[in-house]
């Protein structure tokens, strides 16, 4: 299933919905031909709301003979009203805007609206609108400010819709979507995780064949998903590198070689690195110092490890001559890239890509030319994960809060000593086990202790205390594009603070960060 994207802001939001039916869809960029669309095949076309107007100068057009390819197609909004204006009907501007909920009225016609109640209510947001339907459509809702709400021409496969079903303010958008896909085009609701799974295991297989294959594990849920699927695919060709830089938090390292070392039996070299992570950190303060220092680092040791496995695997000979390797024997490389990173809609990169690009430690340095395996390429975060309940990955790693790549280095504001990560680790475990004991840890995006550079004084016993303040950073957000800071429960934050305290040395008080981003950022460095 195709998504043709005229730049709408919930064009996204469109292909996310039909994957909830499960039914596999890719969003692509409006100029995408006839038969560039027709060479992928898909069930059918959906066409995806815009800002512009139909007739306005550079407003994004589609290849007018998409219509002939003769897969069912549904435009919604600006694509419905596209389709109006390519295929006989005309669209005009209204005088005044239609945004929010409308009431409209169903004919009892049309196949998108199958088995349902005559009034409905539907998100609408739109300035023009369609005053006369492609001819051959036959108008199949309307309400009292649009009276073409909807139409359909099921000969030629037109099917259109001015409000958004894909938004849940569309009580009944869902199904909407759903008539669509399983009625009018015949799509079967088949691509669940086992599917996936199935199919990516297949394509790692062809890709890989009999090659050797090394993966870098973070303990964060992409990298060990994506790690998962190439064992499932190729068992022990794969070798995982977890690279441990010490500024994980408690017991993080552990479950990463528990679950993938003992439990997936996944062959895992497990680099405690963090000595050498903490000697370059030591006196360093800038964060984007910090930044640099982690990422570099971090490449150096996982090349290291890379390029003694690639010796490992060759025969003595080989290896005489090896002053300068290449890593010829591991050919590939696995990423755990997501879909949100590589979509491209519009003809533009998407947002996410560019804002996550600083974000990737696992960054490849030039010389190593391997080929990338990136079985997640396709797939949303949330799909992401539930490919990995499917895989049997523990709860705790499927639902892990993001989690920076520096780690702990960049939530400990200046000097990062083994001193400050312990106050660190044991007071954001505190807060981490109150917070899913109250059972709010899905509830948040992230939730963590920050540890500041300053000092302040105290009492504890009959003693004055100078030490340091942990700092509460708790948010709600989408995309970690915005951010609002959490309203946890008073209680909740009373046996937070009351326990850190108490059980952490070198911890006086605890307060509570107030900030959304904009301005703050979710990170304190
Ligand atoms: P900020 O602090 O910019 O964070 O609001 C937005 C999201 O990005 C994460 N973040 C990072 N992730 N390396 C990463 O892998 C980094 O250097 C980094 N800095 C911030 C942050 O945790 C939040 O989810």
């Amino acid at each position: 299933m195709l998504v043709l994207d005229f730049g709408g802001q919930y064009s996204q939001l469109i292909a996310r919905r039909v994957r909830e039916a499960r039914v596999y869809s890719e969003l692509v960029s409006h100029r995408l031909g006839a038969d560039e669309l027709r060479a992928r095949n898909p069930a059918a076309l959906i066409l995806s709301g815009g800002p512009a107007s139909v007739y306005a100068e550079g407003a994004p057009l589609a290849d007018p003979s998409i219509f002939g390819i003769g897969v069912p197609t549904l435009g919604i909004c600006y694509g419905m009203q596209l389709m109006a204006r390519e295929l006989g009907g005309a669209v005009e501007a209204n005088d005044v805007s239609e945004y929010g909920k409308a009431d409209v009225e169903l004919d009892g016609t049309g196949a998108l609206f199958h088995d349902l109640a005559a009034d409905q209510v539907v998100w609408m947001s739109h300035r023009d609108s369609v005053t006369a339907a492609p001819t051959g459509a036959r108008v199949t809702a309307s309400s009292e400010t649009t009276p073409i709400a909807a139409f359909e021409d099921p000969e030629q496969g037109l099917y259109g819709v001015q409000f958004h079903p894909e938004v849940v303010h569309t009580p009944q958008g869902q199904r909407i979507l759903e008539s669509f896909l399983y009625d009018v085009a015949g799509v079967a609701p088949a691509w669940t995780p086992a599917a996936v799974i199935e199919e990516q295991v297949e394509r790692i297989r062809a890709q890989v064949g009999s090659e050797r294959v090394i993966c870098g594990l973070s303990g964060g849920v992409d990298s060990a998903v994506a790690a998962l699927l190439v064992h499932k695919a190729v068992g022990d060709q794969l070798t995982c590198v977890f690279v441990d830089h010490g500024l994980l938090r408690e017991n993080e390292a552990e479950q990463v070689v528990e679950t993938f070392g003992n439990h997936f039996h996944v062959p895992l070299i497990h680099v405690d690195a963090h000595e050498r992570f903490l000697a370059r950190l030591a006196g360093v303060t800038e964060p984007e110092e910090k930044r640099a220092i982690v990422g570099e680092e971090f490449i150096r040791v996982f090349e290291e490890e890379a390029r003694e496995l690639s010796l490992a695997a060759r025969p003595e000979s080989a290896r005489a001559d090896s002053g300068r390797t290449t890593l010829g024997d591991v050919r590939f490389l696995v990423q755990g890239t997501l879909y949100s990173d590589v979509i491209e809609s519009g003809g533009e990169v998407g947002v996410a890509a560019k804002i996550k690009s600083h974000h990737n430690v696992g960054g490849l340095p030039a010389d190593m030319r391997m080929e990338l395996v990136e079985p997640l390429r396709s797939l949303f975060k949330d799909e992401v994960r539930r490919v990995g309940e499917q895989l049997g990955l523990p709860e705790r790693m499927v639902w892990r809060h993001p989690f920076p790549g520096p780690g702990l280095a960049i939530r400990i504001i200046g000097d990062v000593t083994e001193e400050r990560l312990a106050i660190l680790r044991a007071a954001d475990a505190i807060l981490l086990e109150e917070v899913r004991r109250a059972g709010l840890y899905r509830e948040l995006w992230q939730c963590f202790a920050v540890l500041p550079a300053v000092r302040s004084v105290g009492v504890q016993g009959d003693e004055r205390t100078y030490a340091y303040p942990i700092v509460i950073r708790a948010v709600t957000s989408e995309d970690a594009m915005t951010a609002d800071w959490a309203r946890l429960p008073y209680e909740l934050l009373d046996a937070i603070s009351s326990r850190i305290v108490n059980e952490v040395p070198g911890v006086n008080r605890v307060a509570l960060d107030l900030s959304s981003k904009p301005p703050a950022t979710i990170e304190w460095e």
